[in-house]
């Protein structure tokens, strides 16, 4: 299975060769290699990104891919066209691999059932985002060479989050313990038999403080207070970071709202792993991708 849908269902074999082949592409001497020449890769994104758009077009042209941009925005999406018919579509060009983003829940293992050529999961509603939590893994491993016994606590909007469903199968599979830390509107009852919910001073004693973007865009409605008192009861301030083991880190997968679930001095001081999760993601991305190809 060259797809990568999800970390649902991998094994600790399966995550532990992605990270390790990212530890090779990210010591790799030269910036682009010929690894993936005349291999034709599209970027299919249906929802908004920075990060994940632009380091999987890095990765890409890295191995030495030749690159498809397609943005929903500026395609026949506009006129009705379907997720299906875009990817058939791009597909019958003769793209090796495609990598998608894109809102419904559910839908890629129907898309796999029909489409031949290798998809990536660049995240799906709230289901997955395996590569975020791919890049936060080689973070995570980075930090303290392991997993096995380690506390990370994820914090925030978790019924949103793809990101934490997809880090709570990954860092499960290689033994660390996750436990949740959310507001009762943004919780995920559906995730509580598989990770306690703790209070936030719990969540702060963990040794990963992976802090999440609270999800207005995704909201119907108010699920907690301002913007104010969400930073008051649930958000990563300088108070609570002081609070925090000596040997802990800072996560966030980014975009944040500064001030709003993590301080904005925060974002860049020791602890934080933020802007080198988001360097990671150009290895991870390059082991992916290559995967996809092999
Ligand atoms: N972390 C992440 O997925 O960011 P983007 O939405 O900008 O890709």
């Amino acid at each position: 299975d060259k797809h990568l849908l999800g970390t649902k269902g991998l094994s600790a074999e399966e995550l532990t060769s992605i990270l390790d082949r990212a530890a090779y592409w990210e010591q790799y001497p030269v910036k682009v290699t010929g690894h993936l020449q005349g291999r034709f890769v599209a970027n299919m994104f249906f929802e908004n990104s920075t990060r994940t758009r632009f380091s999987f077009e890095v990765a890409e042209k890295r191995l030495g891919a030749e690159v498809l941009n397609f943005t929903a925005a500026v395609s026949s999406v506009q006129k009705g066209e379907s997720i299906y018919d875009t990817v058939r579509t791009l597909e019958s060009m003769g793209i090796d691999a495609g990598v998608i983003r894109m809102k419904p829940n559910g839908l890629l293992p129907e898309l796999v059932q029909k489409i031949k050529v290798p998809l990536i999961n660049a995240g799906d509603g709230n289901n997955e985002h395996p590569t975020q939590a791919l890049l936060d893994l080689y973070t995570i491993r980075q930090t303290f060479g392991g997993f096995k016994g380690l506390h990370v606590a994820i914090i925030g909007d978790i019924q949103h989050s793809r990101v934490a469903r997809s880090n709570l199968w990954a860092l499960q599979t290689l033994g660390a313990r996750v436990s949740f830390c959310a507001p009762q509107g943004m919780r995920a009852d559906e995730l509580g038999e598989h990770a306690p919910y703790v209070t936030i001073d719990e969540a702060l004693s963990a040794d990963v403080v992976m802090m999440l973007r609270v999800q207005l865009e995704r909201h119907e409605g108010t699920l907690f207070g301002s913007a104010e008192e969400y930073r008051a009861a649930y958000g990563l301030t300088s108070e609570r970071a002081a609070r925090m083991a000596p040997h802990a880190i800072i996560m966030h997968p980014a975009p944040f709202n500064r001030n709003v679930e993590i301080d904005d001095e925060l974002v860049e001081c020791e602890k934080s792993k933020i802007f080198t999760q988001m360097s990671n993601g150009v290895p991870i991305r390059m082991a992916v991708i290559e995967r996809a190809l092999s």
